[in-house]
């Protein structure tokens, strides 16, 4: 009987310090408003690493909360694939110092970077690995601290952002009717430089409204792609779980779907653009609240520098 991977568990992990968009930009004295960042992305407040957080402090525990709604411990994890543009060190891998962290002795762990589609990417490694045999389980995580690559003096760029980290624990499990579906990845190395960071340690630069642009034509080409592949129709959809980078192409996306506001989760207005944690994020808070139920399909895509993009189906 075919192998599906299985979300066991979604934990999600922000750093105490919140600031709203008026403390953000007296802050760094920014010469913006409240009503600007709102009305053109949505943010009203982002959570900010403090001096002890980082990215593996942050993926670590969202792990530990992944694993605690699965019932499961660390010594039952074969695998780590954490996404993040923002690690502690070039390496060792993040993945690896969350190893340690969680107490695991034995498996293995890695990072990949795909910007803020990298959890995308990193759930489709381990949906491969598990459906194939060489892990049984595996953690997938999203932890960033860009708060650390910002340009402070580029008020275009900085007041979209916020530090946080979001998992989930999957395991493979034998014929059964939840789990991922597919997914579907891509890159388009021509468009590197309207969204980088500037050699490793930033600052981060974005062409936003070319980026906008993109976001809207590739998101709803990959959606329809995903929809295809799996013989469904867009009313087939539950849930929508979208890269959180501003409402208003989050909104687009739900439109094309032709889904009520309520049945796409959104929560950039709370974290701002967290990156590759973005969706495992959201799909955390929708899972803890009881949104998101066993048995729903839920339609989870992102986009972000390289350009990368990609969508995953899966029934939760
Ligand atoms: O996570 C990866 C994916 N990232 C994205 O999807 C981000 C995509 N891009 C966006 O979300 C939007 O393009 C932004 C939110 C970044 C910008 O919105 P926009 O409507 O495209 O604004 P804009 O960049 O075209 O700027 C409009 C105006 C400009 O002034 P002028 O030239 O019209 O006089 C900017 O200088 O707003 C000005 N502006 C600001 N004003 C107040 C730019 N940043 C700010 C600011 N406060 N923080």
């Amino acid at each position: 009987m075919a192998l599906r991977s299985v979300i066991q568990g979604c934990g999600a992990c922000l750093p105490a310090q919140v600031l709203d968009n008026v403390e953000l930009a007296e802050r760094h004295g920014l010469d913006t408003t409240d009503t600007w960042i709102r009305e053109r992305s949505g943010i009203t407040r982002r959570h900010m690493a403090g001096p002890g957080e980082s990215a593996t402090s942050l993926g670590a525990e969202a792990a530990r909360r992944a694993l605690a709604q699965a019932g499961a411990t660390a010594d039952e994890v074969d695998c780590i694939i954490v996404a993040t543009a923002t690690p502690d060190n070039a390496f060792p891998a993040t993945a690896v110092h969350i190893q340690r962290e969680l107490g695991m002795t034995r498996g293995f762990g890695f990072d990949v970077s795909a910007a803020c589609t990298g959890f995308i990417f990193a759930l489709s490694i381990a949906d491969s690995m598990l459906r194939s045999g060489q892990a049984r389980s595996a953690l997938v995580i999203g932890t960033e601290v860009y708060s650390r690559i910002l340009d402070w003096t580029d008020r275009g760029t900085c007041v979209l952002f916020g530090d946080g980290a979001g998992a989930v624990f999957l395991r493979a499990v034998e014929g059964s009717e939840r789990g991922i579906l597919s997914s579907h990845l891509h890159s388009d190395g021509r468009q590197a430089g309207i969204l980088y960071v500037e050699g490793t340690d930033g600052p981060l630069r974005m062409a936003g409204r070319e980026v906008f642009k993109h976001a809207v034509t590739k998101l709803a080409a990959v959606v329809d792609e995903a929809l295809a592949a799996n013989g469904l129709d867009r009313s087939a959809v539950d849930w929508l779980v979208p890269h959180q980078a501003n409402i208003r192409i989050i909104e687009a996306m739900g439109r094309k779907l032709d889904l009520p506001p309520e049945r796409v989760v959104v929560t950039v207005d709370q974290h701002a653009n967290t990156s590759a944690a973005s969706v495992p994020l959201a799909l955390s808070v929708a899972v803890g609240d009881g949104r998101i139920r066993q048995g729903d399909l839920v339609l989870l895509e992102a986009i972000g520098g390289g350009l990368t993009w990609g969508a995953t189906l899966l029934r939760f």
